[in-house]
């Protein structure tokens, strides 16, 4: 503390001279908070462990950035300016999240007066959730402007060269700020539970288009000179910017892509359907509250499918396949203006909030436009993936609402259980309440909580109220909770059937017992689904035979279908088809969507040769990789244990032995289409 004031007060006298104080050293922890300890977990259930925000004292109303974006430097710099609303009429500072930032100046403004300098400390960075600014405010100014740069290596930025983008000849950047990256590219309240509107400016050279989470004008003229406001408030996860050689081209009056020149005109025709799900989910949900939707292509660097940044998406490149068969993934994004933009989890362990809604309101939005067999298909799909990743999933993490503590890195609020079990979960309710009760309540939440951030205690109230209550005898609050707070899945989940599958469960049967592979007349017709419950459904392993055979016919090695790459490559390489490394090389090099490549890695890293095929294909790959997907790959390169001197198998195990009657998830009811189907073998695959 004395140490603290010591400096303090040095740097007052300073002041006039430097026009501020910025101490990035590790201050000796202080009584008002000032070191980077772990914030610590109260049992409160709105608190958010992954922030050092206190909102309770003092919250940001409104934010205007004035940015200047330098790709030679990979540098954003200027000036965040927070209009504040003190909550706490004792409150003596404003405290922020930040990552990797250089402060350069703290300034505060009372009610329209001249701007003062601020003292602020800068603690020392946690490896996960950055470094603590405390800025001094006594005064409690009703403005706080602080002047700062990101870091070129800033972790919710990617910065890439021109030879990087689909034309080659104009850089491009882009920003991914969920989990808690928008700390390392502008120093906020990095929380969900605090919401503010704001504006931007931003200077860029001229021959880049910028665009961010906000009223992207269709016909901006391209000046370097840049202007947004979002007047809806939004957390600080939906604060996105991307900056390229960016064209726009409308899908309806409100919807519209912008994509790079070559890619513009097949993502229009691929993503044709936009306003149709548009119309679909306000037809269930009510008005689409955020104005335009537009979607962004990015290059395939892209870490995830989708972003949900409002008013814009950002969108993986990967999905555009040619036949419109990955579009729920617009349908996901474009739920999240209801579920998670709209009513917001408030914080990362009630994630199931966002990602579970919005995957049940997504296979809504696909079965209104596609038909049911397709959204069972999907929900199949995503099932069978559930299943695979909960067997190695401590109880714990199992739990839709999960416990303080339990989720180091938020980044792992990303599990199947919140997608899939939470749009289990809602499914359940909708087969036990009836179609249209359900769709009438959930209506009614997305209205009551807009614009709010809130916790599974108080969905779970409101539903007690609303769902429960209203229709006595429906459903008994121990059968409520069970899903809410017990692991596994509910013995009496529904059971969704796709036939569909089940024709591909029989063909895949035959082809093994027979060689005999399915007549063209019926794969024909197969789908981009039935061609991955194809593949899922294979065991660990095929001879090279059985590789080339499948490979001939339907050509898996370098197929543009990114979701059958996630699939066929692993299983190439558990099986010793060098033939396909070639394309495998390829395949990790463009692409660096996280879901997509991981598997292979996976598979990659079991072996000794494979661990060095690995690590010298992600040496190359490396500098076109976001930090998202760079930090994933070491992580599990540095784990790797490959079974000493093991290579690859390249001998089958008979069909039988391969497909042992998959039973060891406790209480999970089968999922799929035919109970003869073999379990899927993949490796968990996440996002
Ligand atoms: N909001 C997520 C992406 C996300 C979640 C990023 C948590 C970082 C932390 C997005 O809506 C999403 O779910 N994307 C999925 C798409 C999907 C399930 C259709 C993805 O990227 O795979
Ligand atoms: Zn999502």
């Amino acid at each position: 503390m004395r140490t603290t004031l010591i400096k303090a007060s040095l740097c007052l006298a300073l002041l006039a001279l430097a026009g501020g104080c910025s101490r990035d050293e590790a201050p000796a922890p202080t009584a008002t908070g000032a070191s980077n300890a772990r914030p610590a977990v109260d049992d409160a259930a709105e608190r958010d462990e992954h922030s050092y925000a206190e909102p309770e004292k003092v919250v940001i109303d409104d934010l205007a950035l004035a940015l200047a974006l330098d790709f030679d430097s990979r540098t954003l710099a200027g000036t965040a300016t927070y209009t504040l609303d003190w909550k706490d009429a004792a409150a003596d500072a404003l405290v922020l999240d930040t990552r990797d930032l250089v402060i350069e100046r703290v300034e505060g403004q009372a009610d329209g007066g001249a701007w003062q300098p601020l003292q602020h400390v800068l603690a020392a960075r946690d490896a996960l959730l950055g470094s603590r600014m405390t800025i001094e405010a006594p005064a409690r100014p009703a403005r706080i402007r602080v002047t700062y740069r990101t870091s070129p290596e800033a972790s919710g930025l990617q910065w890439l060269q021109p030879a990087m983008t689909a034309g080659g000849q104009t850089p491009f950047m882009f920003s991914q700020s969920q989990a808690i990256h928008a700390r390392s590219w502008v120093p906020l309240q990095d929380t969900p539970r605090v919401r503010y509107s704001y504006t931007a400016r931003v200077t860029a050279p001229q021959d880049v288009m910028v665009l961010m989470s906000a009223d992207n004008d269709p016909a901006a003229a391209r000046d370097g000179d840049y202007r947004f406001s979002m007047p809806q408030k939004i957390p600080s996860y939906l604060m996105a910017i991307a900056a390229g050689d960016l064209v726009f081209r409308p899908i309806s009056a409100r919807a519209g892509v912008w994509a790079e020149p070559s890619a513009v005109d097949g993502a229009v025709a691929e993503f044709a359907d936009t306003e149709k799900m548009i119309a679909a989910t306000e037809q269930l949900y009510g008005p689409y509250r955020w104005e335009r939707y537009d979607l962004l292509v990015l290059p395939p660097s892209f870490p995830f499918g989708g972003m949900e940044n409002p008013r814009l998406s950002f969108i993986t490149p990967t999905v555009i396949v040619g036949d419109q068969s990955l579009v729920s993934l617009i349908a996901h994004e474009l739920a999240h203006s209801w579920s998670g933009n709209l009513v917001t989890n408030s914080s990362a362990r009630d994630g199931w909030l966002n990602e579970g809604f919005t995957s049940y309101v997504e296979n809504r939005i696909v079965e209104a436009l596609y038909g049911k067999e397709r959204a069972d298909m999907e929900f199949v799909i995503s099932r069978n993936g559930l299943r695979e990743e909960m067997k190695t999933m401590p109880p714990d993490m199992q739990v839709l609402a999960v416990k303080p503590g339990v989720l180091k890195d938020p980044d792992d609020a990303l599990s199947a259980v919140s997608y899939d079990k939470g749009a289990w979960f809602l499914q359940f309710l909708e087969l036990r309440f009836g179609r249209s009760e359900f769709d009438a309540f959930l209506r009614g939440y997305f209205d009551h909580f807009a614009f709010q951030s809130i916790s599974t205690a108080t969905f779970a109230d409101y539903a007690r109220e609303n769902l429960l209550g209203k229709y006595p005898g429906k459903l008994s609050d121990a059968e409520f909770q069970a899903w809410l707070y017990e692991p596994g899945i509910p013995a009496d989940a529904p059971r969704t059937l796709s036939p569909r599958f089940g024709v591909v469960d029989s063909a895949r049967l035959a082809w093994l017992g027979s060689a005999q592979l399915p007549p063209p007349v019926i794969t024909d017709a197969w789908t981009t689904q039935e061609w991955v419950h194809f593949l899922e459904g294979l065991p660990q392993t095929l001879t090279i035979v059985q590789l080339s055979q499948l490979d001939t016919a339907y050509a898996f090695t370098r197929t543009p279908n990114g979701e059958l790459a996630q699939r066929w490559y692993p299983l190439a390489v558990r099986s010793g088809y060098v033939q396909a490394n070639p394309a495998i090389e390829q395949f990790l090099q463009r692409i660096g969507r996280r879901k997509l490549i991981m598997p292979t890695y996976e598979a990659l890293a079991r072996t000794e040769p494979g661990l060095a095929m690995a690590r010298d294909v992600f040496a190359r790959a490396r500098p076109g990789y976001h930090p998202i997907t760079t930090a994933s790959v070491e992580q599990l390169l540095a784990a790797a244990k490959p079974v000493p001197g093991a290579a690859p198998a390249t001998v089958a195990p008979p069909p039988e032995a391969a497909d042992p009657a998959d039973d060891d998830v406790r209480a999970m009811p089968a999922s799929d289409g035919d109970a003869t189907r073999p379990a899927p073998r993949q490796a968990p695959t996440g996002n």
